[in-house]
């Protein structure tokens, strides 16, 4: 069995940690991994002057796959943008992928099987801001072009597909950004049509906030623009155990990184608090990604399991760090 290359990027804060964590889960599978590792974030920025490094770029495009944790950006750093995306952009990781799932424990509301599909790549992502006026006003881009919701809108579609999902809802605001999500709304419903067996639907961004809480389980895909993807994930998030348990995939045609949806968490960092859970899910998604989909299916198997037996960190009420948590699921395992 040839083994999959998997580049590491630990990040800043809890990220080293937390991939520490789900590393050694991957490690218990028998599957086989030839590991790398490289910098991105705060810490790399201080030492090199660059977050994202040309090195680790690399890295990743000659990895099969990634698994990323965090990282640190100082809001009040003039100049330093997050390389996360830049990471999404220059790979051009198209896709963001945020399934919630009900989860045993009171936390979580039930009956919910939800995955956001979030476009990665433009909105007012693009980064296009500045200010005119000596300052008093502040003007920025938002990019909505064909090609971007075509592709993203097929996401969507096979996702729905793949995980059997009852319909796909399109998420805008066209009412009022009639050009930009106007055109998101438009192309989306073209490509629905290629898909006569999924019902689809369109809502106001604004309706599906208020939707998610009202009754979340109406939901199956949810596919929307870059911002109001980022939003409405956190905000779903929330419905089934908050953002310990949040993982994400961002896909590209030619490489994916998958990664925890929280931040790193600098207070917690090296005190072995954080939940590693979001990881070790982000690690199943990376094995469906790989198409180890019946070993994908026994972590997420085991997570629940280790969830019904309190085998978790005190987010979730156990009394478990975050090495022994991630040890839980590799006992469940049947591992190491
Ligand atoms: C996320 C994060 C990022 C985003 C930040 C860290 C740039 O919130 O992955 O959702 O806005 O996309
Ligand atoms: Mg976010």
């Amino acid at each position: 069995m040839s083994a999959y290359r998997i580049c590491l990027l630990p990040g800043d804060g809890i990220g080293p940690e937390v991939v520490g964590a789900a590393r050694r889960v991957l490690d218990s599978l028998p599957l086989s991994f030839e590991w790398t590792e490289a910098g991105i974030g705060f810490g790399v920025w201080q030492q090199c002057g660059n977050p994202l490094p040309d090195e680790t770029l690399q890295a990743i495009k000659s990895a099969h796959a990634t698994l990323f944790g965090s990282v640190t950006t100082p809001p009040d750093i003039a100049n330093y943008r997050s390389p996360v995306l830049r990471m999404r952009q220059e790979l051009d990781l198209y896709a963001n992928l945020r399934p919630c799932r009900s989860i045993p424990h009171a936390i979580s509301r039930p009956n919910i099987n939800l995955l956001v599909v979030r476009e990665n790549t433009e909105d007012l992502y693009i980064g296009r801001e500045r200010l005119e006026d000596n300052g008093n006003t502040a003007i920025g881009e938002m990019q909505i072009t064909r090609r971007a919701s075509e592709r993203i809108a097929r996401a969507a579609f096979e996702q729905a597909r793949l995980r059997s999902l009852n319909k796909v809802t399109v998420v805008h605001k066209a009412n009022v950004l009639r050009q930009t999500t106007g055109l998101f709304r438009r192309v989306a419903l073209e490509v629905a049509q290629e898909y006569p067996d999924i019902p689809v639907e369109d809502m106001l961004v604004d309706t599906c906030a208020m939707e998610l809480i009202r009754a979340p389980e109406q939901f199956g895909v949810i596919v929307t623009t870059n911002l109001f993807g980022d939003i409405l994930s956190d905000e779903a998030s929330m419905l089934v155990g908050g953002l310990g348990l949040a993982c994400s995939g961002n896909i590209g045609a030619e490489t994916a990184v998958f990664e925890p949806v929280h931040g790193s968490a600098p207070k917690m960092a090296g005190l072995d608090q954080a939940n590693p859970l979001a990881t070790i899910l982000s690690t199943a998604m990376l094995l469906d990604y790989l198409g180890e989909g019946e070993q994908a299916r026994r972590i997420e198997a085991a997570v629940l399991t280790a969830i019904r037996q309190n085998q978790v960190t005190s987010d979730l009420g156990g009394t478990l760090g975050t090495q022994a948590a991630a040890d839980a699921i590799i006992n469940l395992l049947g591992g190491n």
